[in-house]
């Protein structure tokens, strides 16, 4: 399902139309940055994300079932580090609320890509085959909604207290997918930052033979804090985030999607990351603490580079 263009919030901000658009996934994106997961995990923002200058939308993780997520507080700020901590634990409407949700925000003119996050339920009686029937139950449901799927393989707990990103469950994960959903939109698995090499060697080797189309570069950090095991996002993830971009490019095939994620929070972060091989960006820390405005300042910076006059080379000799 390809999204329609909409040329309201660069002309509303004096931009050029397409300035900044970019091609992925057999998808036109508006501007190269999105909404990360875990910030509109059911698809309540899709009507104003363009308005807010969004290129599109990661909506999730969503899971099968509605789960609660843990109790809160389950979100916590740390200022000097201008990070965040979270427990929140994948809290879903589940995936036949944010079908229809979805749904409706296409019926009423959707202007952007929608991605869609998928996680196992959290409960650990849904395990083994259960939980690969969990993930294939999501995919079947979403599928028809989402231009791009994003399996969300690194939350902890999610397999028999493994990670997906483990390689038995991995292979099994996408042999289940291809399996029972062979035309699904693009595929892409979100990935932890802290891996050793051959821990991403050996995930990349799995899913480049099962037609994965990308990889989100990545998600929170574990980490503890007050004896709370939780996730670490923001500022902390810099170097972890360009470490693993910069490596994922040099191995990757070049026509493989990389969308960059943790810890962008300015836009010589932004543009950093762009150069060192991502496609495509996301965010989520930094929007909470610039505020909405973030996004549109971004996306002034990088029209403002593209406008401004080439530097002269460094060369005196004159023709
Ligand atoms: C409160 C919170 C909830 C999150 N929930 C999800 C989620 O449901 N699924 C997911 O894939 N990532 C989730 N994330 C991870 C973000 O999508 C992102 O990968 C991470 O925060 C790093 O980006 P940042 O440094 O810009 O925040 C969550 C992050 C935070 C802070």
């Amino acid at each position: 399902m390809g999204p329609k263009l909409t040329s309201t919030w660069f002309q509303s901000h004096g931009l050029p139309e397409k300035s900044l658009s970019r091609k992925f996934l057999g998808l036109t994106f508006p501007n190269p940055i999105g909404l990360a997961a875990g910030f509109d995990k059911n698809g309540y923002l899709l009507p104003i994300a363009s308005a807010l200058g969004f290129g599109y939308i990661e909506v999730g993780s969503v899971t099968h079932l509605p789960t609660a997520g843990n109790p809160r507080p389950r979100m916590f700020r740390l200022p000097n580090r201008h990070a965040l901590f979270n427990r929140v634990g994948l809290p879903s409407e589940g995936a036949h609320a944010v079908h229809n949700r979805i749904q409706n925000a296409r019926t009423r003119g959707l202007d952007l890509p929608v991605g869609i996050n998928i996680a196992k339920t959290p409960d650990p009686k849904i395990s083994g085959d259960a939980a690969l029937d969990d993930y294939c139950n999501s995919i079947r449901i979403l599928a028809p909604v989402a231009d791009y799927l994003a399996l969300n393989i690194s939350c902890p707990n999610s397999h028999d207290g493994r990670t997906f990103e483990a390689p038995g469950a991995l292979t099994e994960l996408l042999k289940a997918v291809s399996a029972d959903i062979p035309h699904s939109p693009p595929l892409l698995l979100k990935l932890g930052l802290g891996h050793s090499r051959s821990t991403y060697e050996s995930i990349f080797e799995i899913s480049e033979n099962h037609g994965i189309s990308g990889y989100i570069l990545g998600n929170t950090l574990p980490s503890v804090q007050n004896n709370i095991s939780g996730g670490l996002s923001g500022q902390p993830l810099r170097s972890h985030a360009l470490r693993v971009l910069q490596w994922a490019r040099s191995t990757l095939p070049r026509k493989r999607t990389v969308i960059s994620c943790g810890g962008i929070d300015c836009f010589q972060e932004a543009r950093l990351r762009c150069g060192h091989g991502a496609d495509l960006l996301q965010i989520y820390s930094a929007l909470v603490y610039e505020g909405p405005g973030f996004i549109p300042e971004l996306l002034q910076q990088f029209s403002d580079e593209m406008r401004s006059p080439l530097e002269p080379p460094n060369d005196s000799r004159s023709d």
